[in-house]
């Protein structure tokens, strides 16, 4: 079991097969009745499984390494700079990627409506909006900016320095989008759609 689990693509691929497995049992029969209404069903649970995957290290970074980091010894903090937050930050990123493309893939049929708020997607169109800046914020202050802090691109230590304030700032600025935004994703389907 040990040598199973113990590999990440293992568990990644078993938990893949086992989503298609309940798909396939709870709705198998309406696949080639509704292939379109099943295909939005997939891209759903994508975003969605994506959207933990961006927000769930979004969080991770907020209520766990940046608070832990100042109290971490000088002689240990190369783990966490080194190792552990580049590899967080390439699926952390990546996600947000997966999150936003499946996304607008879910929302294109009312793409431009929802985007210019229009009436009945007014709640969704500002969860879009605080999802993209979002994704922005990742790719365009968030990255550049972790790059410069944890030494993938050289800086002086005062660079380095103000490139991670930089990037707590637009990492906090996301975690406190992320109340709104989630609210909106789960209104316009489960609430109502304003
Ligand atoms: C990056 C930009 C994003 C875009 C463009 C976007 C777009 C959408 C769209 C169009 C829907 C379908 C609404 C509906 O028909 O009910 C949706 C639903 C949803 N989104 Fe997002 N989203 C984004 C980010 C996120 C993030 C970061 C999360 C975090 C988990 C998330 C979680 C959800 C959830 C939980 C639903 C509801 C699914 C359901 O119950 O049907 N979204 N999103």
């Amino acid at each position: 079991m040990a040598a199973i689990l113990g590999k990440l693509s293992n568990a990644l691929l078993i938990g893949l097969l086992a989503m298609v497995g309940v798909i396939i049992a709870f709705h198998g029969g309406a696949i080639g009745e509704d292939a379109g209404g099943w295909t939005l069903g997939f891209l759903r649970a994508v975003h969605v499984w994506a959207g933990i995957l961006w927000i769930g290290l979004l969080y991770y970074f907020n209520f766990v390494q940046i608070p832990t980091m100042p109290s971490v010894p000088a002689e240990l903090k190369p783990g966490v700079s080194k190792y552990i937050a580049p590899r967080a930050l390439l699926f952390f990123r990546h996600g947000s990627l997966l999150t936003l493309f499946a996304g607008i893939g879910l929302g294109g049929a009312y793409l431009v409506e929802a985007l210019t708020f229009q009436e009945g997607f007014r709640v969704i169109g500002l969860g879009m909006w605080l999802g993209l800046i979002m994704a922005f914020n990742v790719w365009f202050l968030i990255w550049p900016n972790q790059k410069i802090a944890l030494g993938i691109v050289d800086g002086t230590a005062e660079q380095k320095a103000k490139a991670a304030t930089t990037a707590m700032i637009f990492s906090r600025t996301n975690f406190v989008l992320s109340f709104p935004m989630l609210y909106c994703m789960i209104a316009h389907g489960h609430i109502a759609p304003v």
